[in-house]
């Protein structure tokens, strides 16, 4: 059951923080700006990384961990790792030749600060510097654990998550999708990372198969709800609350699940999905009371 209006995100806004904080302190004392040429790509990579995105990602992956007592070093790199990548998403996507986006968590986006070469070299840069943080040994003395991380966290990134949902998310402005293509577009663009924020804090905590399943199923609902959100967000919100520039999606005949549904029906659907995230939470008690409040705050955000 969802109290929906009344819902209080304290907790979950306190716990936003608090990674917020330490992954800035992590960021800062991994990325120092270098006395020499190539400065400029890195003063671009910390301009994205310290722009104050929600850190949604880094906040399951530790969470996750936290339900099998992880280390916070090994869960805050593998959190930092993840926040990389989908800053760099964020990079790429804002580029002229994808969103052409000027705006983005409230501050110009990274090709406007810097210039167009150096935002593709900084997301670039992001990406790689993720798996260097997850292949170090600090990350989890035990080789297969590293390994498994890179593997799930790679194939979340690449055609097979992330980046092949961005080459059908470009496809969406030119051709009518049916909403299974919208959706598959969505659990790859959007939901493959989240999928494995939740997965990367699994392994950490060697979860069992049952464990790892039910964790899996959760962040495959709240991906899709997220991105859902995210949709009714550019449909709704001002870009001052959100950062960034809204009602793009309609500007560019974008076929989402909006255009499809309609706001009324997509709302409903986000609230199902929630639904079903939390029942996957139902074997893990208290302890996973974050990811409840996460999953909640999926579809209740305002930015
Ligand atoms: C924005 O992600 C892009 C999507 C995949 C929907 P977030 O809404 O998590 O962006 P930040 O990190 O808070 O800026
Ligand atoms: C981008 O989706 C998702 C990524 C993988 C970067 P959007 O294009 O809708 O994200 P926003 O609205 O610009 O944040
Ligand atoms: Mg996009
Ligand atoms: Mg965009
Ligand atoms: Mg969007």
């Amino acid at each position: 059951m969802t109290l929906t209006a009344l819902q209080d995100f304290t907790a979950l806004e306190a716990a936003l923080k608090d990674v917020s904080q330490l992954l800035e302190e992590t960021f800062d004392a991994l990325l120092p700006v270098p006395d020499s040429g190539e400065r400029r790509v890195v003063e671009a990579m910390r301009y994205a990384l310290f722009a104050g995105g929600k850190r949604l990602r880094p906040l399951l992956t530790i969470a996750t961990a936290d339900l099998f007592d992880v280390s916070r070093t090994s869960s805050l790199r593998a959190a930092a790792a993840l926040e990389c990548i989908h800053t760099y998403s964020l990079v790429h996507d804002d580029l002229p030749a994808m969103d052409d986006d000027d705006l983005r968590r409230g501050k110009p986006t990274v090709h406007k600060a810097f210039d167009e070469a150096v935002a593709i070299l900084a997301g670039d840069a992001l990406l790689t510097f993720a798996f260097e943080i997850l292949a170090d040994e600090s990350t989890h003395m035990d080789p297969r654990v590293r390994s498994a991380l890179v593997s799930i966290i790679a194939r979340a990134s690449g055609h097979h998550g992330m980046v092949g949902g961005q080459m059908l998310d470009l496809d969406a402005e030119h051709r009518a999708l049916s909403e299974q293509e919208i959706i598959r577009l969505q659990q790859m663009k959007t939901g493959a990372l989240i999928v494995s924020s939740v997965e990367a804090g699994a392994v950490l905590g060697r979860a069992s198969s049952h464990a790892r399943h039910a964790l899996v199923a959760y962040a495959r609902a709240v991906g899709l709800a997220f991105q859902i959100a995210d949709d009714l967000l550019d449909h709704t919100a001002s870009a001052e609350d959100m950062g960034k520039a809204t009602g793009k999606d309609a500007e560019q005949g974008k076929a989402t699940l909006i255009s499809l549904w309609g706001e009324e029906r997509a709302r409903e659907q986000s609230q199902i999905l929630t639904d079903q995230a939390l029942a996957y939470l139902k074997d893990f008690g208290n302890k996973a009371d974050l990811l409840r409040d996460i999953a909640l705050f999926a579809i209740h955000r305002r930015r």
